[in-house]
């Protein structure tokens, strides 16, 4: 997955414009867990919207599987997305109406499957959540909520994996279990793209992206949690 010189701008309805992000441009490997970390409003969640086709940027190219995204057809779009893309949004986006184990087996649905229940059924135990695979959502904690999230992007063992501050309303135990989860989904070959607040999570990770502003101040190795806070102070990288 690649985005090349990405920008996004959102227009406000009294006419004035948002540079949300400026031309930003990285890969994210096959096998590699990048984690990216940046303060409110630095444009994370643009970004992987962006990179998963579900916003289209101003200008700049997000590349899936080696296609450009903006060279197919909303509805082709649609479908890669649903073929490659595993996505936790930052609001988890569950369905009210349904189950948890409906919520983790929709993307099968949407893809016009049956659901393989045995993978929705590992999905949910992985984030331990099997005893209560019949709750609808409203009948879930925050965090149970975002596990169920995590299942549903899990479960179809998706080539890219996105997900947008997975571990906000867990616990630290819990945090560092779905940290070890999306670690392992990398080693077995997907690329896992996260954002997270976690700058200690972000030591573990094979890359790191620091944003700010819209911008890309650091990529590479991790960095330890103290030089990633001078960049976001500072604006600049400090190495
Ligand atoms: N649909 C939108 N319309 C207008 N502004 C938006 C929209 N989405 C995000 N923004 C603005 O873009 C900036 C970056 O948002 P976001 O990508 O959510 O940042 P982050 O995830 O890093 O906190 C914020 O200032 C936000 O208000
Ligand atoms: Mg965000």
């Amino acid at each position: 997955m690649r985005a090349s010189t990405v920008s996004k701008e959102f227009a406000a309805p009294d006419g004035s414009h948002t540079q949300v992000l400026n031309g930003v441009s990285f890969e994210a490997a096959a096998g590699d867990f990048t984690v990216i970390v940046g303060p409110s409003g630095s444009g994370k969640s643009t970004l992987l919207h962006c990179l998963a086709g579900l916003e289209r940027p101003t200008s700049g190219e997000a590349f899936l599987d080696g296609v450009n995204l903006n060279e197919l057809t909303p509805r082709a779009r649609a479908r890669a997305y649903r073929k490659i893309v595993g996505f936790v949004f930052q609001n988890y986006n569950l369905i009210d109406s349904l189950s948890a184990w409906e919520n983790v087996a929709l993307p099968f649905r949407l893809d016009g499957r049956r659901p393989e229940v045995s993978r929705v059924d590992a999905a949910l135990t992985v984030v331990g959540l099997a005893s209560k695979r019949k709750r609808l959502p409203s009948q879930l904690s925050g965090g149970e909520q975002q596990r169920v999230a995590i299942a549903r992007a899990i479960c179809s063992e998706p080539a890219v994996l996105l997900t947008d501050e997975p571990t906000g309303a867990l616990d630290d135990v819990t945090a560092q279990f779905v940290f070890d989860q999306l670690k392992r989904i990398a080693a077995n070959g997907a690329a896992v793209v996260t954002v997270t607040h976690d700058l200690v999570a972000a030591e573990r990770a094979d890359r790191v992206i620091v944003m700010r502003s819209g911008h890309i101040l650091y990529t590479g190795l991790p960095i330890p949690a103290t030089e990633i806070t001078a960049i976001f102070a500072a604006g600049e990288v400090s190495r």
